[in-house]
C-alpha cells in the first residue's frame, strides 16, 4: 500500500511539533527559578526554544533526507534540473520567519511589561515610606522614598544625587568623592529601571535596598536600620527594590536565579523591584567587564523566611555597633580580601568597617 505525501506531512508534522513541545519546556538549561519574575523569562524563552528546536529539525531533517534521497547513483553523470526560482514559496519562506519574529517580538514587550520595565519612575511619584520594619530598636533612616514628585525630564539625575546623600549610604557611597561623575555625558538620559509590576503599580516597594558596586565588591545598606552588609539577605515573598550606584566603573547586578540583571552606573542611580520566591542561597555575579578581578567580583544572596531574615538583621545591628566600639580588626585568619582591597580602599574612602563586611 502506498501512503499518500499528504499523510506523510501530517504525521510529520505532528511528531515534530511533539517533540519541539517536549524539548522546549525539558531542556534543562536553567538553574533553579527564584523570583516571581523568573516563570514570565522562563515561559518566554521556552517558547522560543519550542520554535527553534522545530525549526532546527525540519530544516536538518530535510537537509539530511535530500543528501541521501538524491544522492549521485553510479554511472549517472548527468545534470540536475535547472530550477529557476518558485515566487509563491519565497513568499511563504519570507512571511514564515516574519511572523514568527514579530511574534516573539510582541511576548518579549509584553513579558518586559510584565517585570516593570515600562514602569520606571512610579515609586518616585508615590512618595510614601516604605513599611518599617518591625526590628526593636530600628533606627528608621531617612529613604529614598522621602522625597516629592518631580517632573523635570533630569528626574533620574536628582534621584541620583538625593541617593548619593542619603545618610545611611552615603558614607559606603563615597558621594563626596566623585563628583565629577555627576557630570558624565549622557546626564539627563534615563537610567535603566525596571519598576514594579503592572499589579504594583503606584504602590511603593514593600522592601528596599541600598547597594554600592565598586572594584570589586557589593556593599548593601538597609535604610531602615542602617545596616550595611556584603551579602545580600532578603526575605522571601516581598517586594524588595534595588536602589543600585557605582562608586567607579559601570558593573552589573545579576543573579541568574532571578532571571534579572541590571546595570550598575556611576553617578547615577539604577533600580530593580522584584520578589523573590523560592529560599535558598544565590550568587550575585557582576556581569559587567570592571576591571582585572572583575572575575572575583560576586557575592551571596541569601533569600530567607521572614522571621530568620528579621533575626539577621538584628545580628547585623548588634554587630555593626561592636565593629564601631573595637578597634577594627579585620578577619585575621583570612587574609586575602583585607590584602585585595587594601591599595584601593584608603583612595576610594572606604572605612575599614566595612570591609569587615564584605569578607565574605
Ligand atoms: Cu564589577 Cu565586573
Amino acid at each position: 500500500m502506498k501512503i499518500p505525501s499528504s499523510i506523510w506531512t501530517l504525521l510529520i508534522g505532528i511528531v515534530l511539533t511533539l517533540v519541539s513541545v517536549w524539548y522546549g519546556q525539558n531542556h534543562g538549561l536553567f538553574p533553579t527559578a527564584a523570583s516571581e519574575e523568573a516563570t514570565l523569562v522562563d515561559d518566554l524563552f521556552n517558547a522560543m526554544m519550542i520554535i527553534s528546536t522545530a525549526i532546527f529539525l525540519i530544516v536538518e531533517g530535510v537537509l539530511i533526507y535530500c543528501a541521501f534521497r538524491y544522492r549521485r547513483r553510479p554511472g549517472d553523470d548527468t545534470d540536475g534540473p535547472p530550477v529557476e526560482g518558485n515566487v509563491p514559496l519565497e513568499i511563504l519562506w519570507t512571511a514564515i520567519p516574519a511572523i514568527l519574529v514579530i511574534g516573539i517580538s510582541i511576548y518579549s514587550f509584553d513579558v518586559y511589561n510584565e517585570m516593570g520595565g515600562f514602569s520606571p519612575h512610579a515609586v518616585h511619584e508615590a512618595p510614601v515610606a516604605p513599611q518599617a520594619m518591625k526590628i526593636p530598636g530600628a533606627a528608621i533612616a531617612a529613604t529614598l522614598s522621602d522625597t516629592a514628585t518631580s517632573t523635570e525630564p533630569n528626574l533620574n539625575q536628582e534621584k541620583s544625587d538625593e541617593a548619593m546623600q542619603d545618610p545611611a549610604t552615603a558614607s559606603v557611597r563615597n558621594a563626596d568623592q566623585i563628583p565629577q561623575l555627576r557630570n558624565a555625558p549622557g546626564v539627563g538620559s534615563v537610567a535603566p529601571t525596571i519598576g514594579p509590576t503592572p499589579e504594583n503599580e503606584g504602590k511603593p516597594p514593600e522592601f528596599v535596598v541600598n547597594v554600592t558596586a565598586l572594584q570589586y565588591a557589593w556593599i548593601f545598606t538597609y535604610p531602615e536600620t542602617g545596616v550595611t552588609s556584603g551579602e545580600l539577605h532578603v526575605p522571601i515573598g516581598r517586594e524588595v527594590q534595588m536602589n543600585m550606584t557605582a562608586n567607579d566603573v559601570i558593573h552589573a547586578f545579576w543573579v541568574p536565579e532571578f532571571r534579572l540583571k541590571q546595570d550598575v552606573i556611576p553617578g547615577r542611580q539604577t533600580e530593580i523591584r522584584f520578589t523573590p520566591s523560592k529560599e535558598g542561597d544565590y550568587t550575585l555575579i557582576c556581569a559587567e567587564l570592571c576591571g582585572p578581578y572583575h572575575g572575583a567580583m560576586r557575592t551571596q544572596v541569601v533569600v530567607q523566611k521572614p522571621q530568620e531574615f528579621e533575626q539577621w538583621m538584628q545580628e547585623q545591628q548588634v554587630a555593626s555597633t561592636e565593629v564601631l566600639n573595637q578597634a577594627v580588626a579585620v578577619n585575621p585568619a583570612d587574609v586575602s580580601p583585607s590584602e585585595f582591597f587594601a591599595p584601593y580602599t584608603s583612595e576610594m574612602g572606604i572605612h575599614p568597617e566595612m570591609l569587615h563586611q564584605i569578607h565574605k
